[in-house]
């Protein structure tokens, strides 16, 4: 018998995105992106990103669809992320996902976003391995998971008290007039500054409570402590060396990243950990990863870039998943939770 066949569906932030996954090959991913009409404000506007995905949400899914040669009335079940996500957005997201459930009598999966993140890598590294550690970080979310299970038991480890890792670059970036989303600038300057020029602090190395949770990252410090240097020196007239400052932003949040992701991977027994969500297209980042993991014994995966960033893959392959276990449907009356 062939492998079951989900639709995924994902309108957690600005990517309206579906995609078609059968078994472990992808047979189609549509994303469309209202990135370019949040540019000019510097983030996000969910008023904005909701009525995109309004508009987007029937040419994507039947894109998606068209690309895999397929009718609705193929799909075996339909997955869509409940969560974490703006609210107004992931409305419009998994209403329409239930329309179409209901619609074609098809069963339904509301899912979470960021383990998402990790169940779309097995489209390039294959099955995850019981016991995994996995970091899914981005403008949305800094969190450290430990995966016994990707259908049914996945725990939260560590995660950000107050901005995400690539939230705090885009802030950095607009303070030096890089435009949004900045985290790429941050990213290729600093390959060119000096990472030990500008004292920057590492986001609650020690974690809330002495050694309490030692998992967790704060960012909105490391970003203060940057634009109080780049306001100092640009209250006495100095000339802000933006590699530098760059290259000191992002070593430091690249240590504290990798050094909490590995020391959780030897602190649980674990030998793999995977990596998510657009900020781990960091160059940084991704190097601090591999060292440290070539180390400490733990296989690190990086998937590639486009299967980082928000896509409709990861929610299929989520589905999957859950298909695959055994896990019960949702009922048609679930509600979503923007903060998941
Ligand atoms: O996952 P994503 O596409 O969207 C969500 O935030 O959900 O991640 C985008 C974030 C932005 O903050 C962007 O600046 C950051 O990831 N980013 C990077 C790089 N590429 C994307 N930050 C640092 N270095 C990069 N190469
Ligand atoms: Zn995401």
């Amino acid at each position: 018998m062939s492998a079951p066949i989900i639709l995924g569906i994902e309108s957690t932030c600005d990517e309206t995105a579906a995609a078609i996954v059968q078994g472990d090959t992808l047979r189609s991913n549509v994303v469309a992106s209202s990135m370019a009409e949040h540019a000019r404000y510097g983030g996000v506007i969910p008023e904005i990103a909701s009525r995109a995905h309004q508009q987007a949400f029937v040419p994507v899914v039947s894109k998606a669809l068209a690309d895999a040669r397929l009718e609705l009335a193929d799909v075996d079940a339909i997955a869509v992320s409940a969560g974490p996500g703006l609210a107004g957005c992931l409305a419009v997201g998994v209403s329409g996902a239930k329309a179409l459930a209901w619609a074609a009598g098809k069963p339904i999966y509301g899912v979470n976003h960021v383990i998402g993140h990790v169940a779309v890598t097995q489209l390039q590294f294959g099955a995850i391995p019981p016991n995994t550690m996995a970091l899914i970080v981005s403008g949305g979310h800094t969190s450290l998971l430990h995966v016994k299970d990707i259908a049914r038991d996945v725990t939260v480890v560590g995660t950000t008290l107050d901005d995400a890792a690539g939230e705090c670059f885009d802030k950095v970036a607009r303070l030096l007039g890089f435009p949004y989303p900045g985290g790429p600038y941050i990213d290729r300057h600093a390959q060119r500054g000096n990472p030990e020029a500008v004292k920057v602090p590492q986001g609650l190395t020690q974690g809330r409570a002495g050694k309490e949770h030692p998992y967790d990252f704060s960012f909105s410090g490391v970003k203060t402590a940057v634009a109080r240097w780049v306001e100092q020196r640009q209250a006495t007239g100095q000339e802000i060396p933006v590699d530098d400052v760059c290259a000191s932003l992002a070593h430091s949040v690249a240590q504290v990243l990798a050094r909490k992701a590995i020391g959780g991977c030897v602190a649980n027994g674990s030998d793999t950990l995977i990596v998510g969500g657009g900020f781990s297209a960091n160059s940084q980042l991704r190097a601090q990863l591999l060292l440290e993991g070539q180390a400490a014994g733990v296989e690190v995966r990086l998937p590639r870039v486009a299967l980082c960033t928000d896509n409709g893959a990861m929610v299929a392959m989520l589905g999957s998943n859950l298909v695959d276990a055994g896990v019960s449907p949702s009922s048609l009356d679930f509600s979503i939770d923007s903060s998941m």
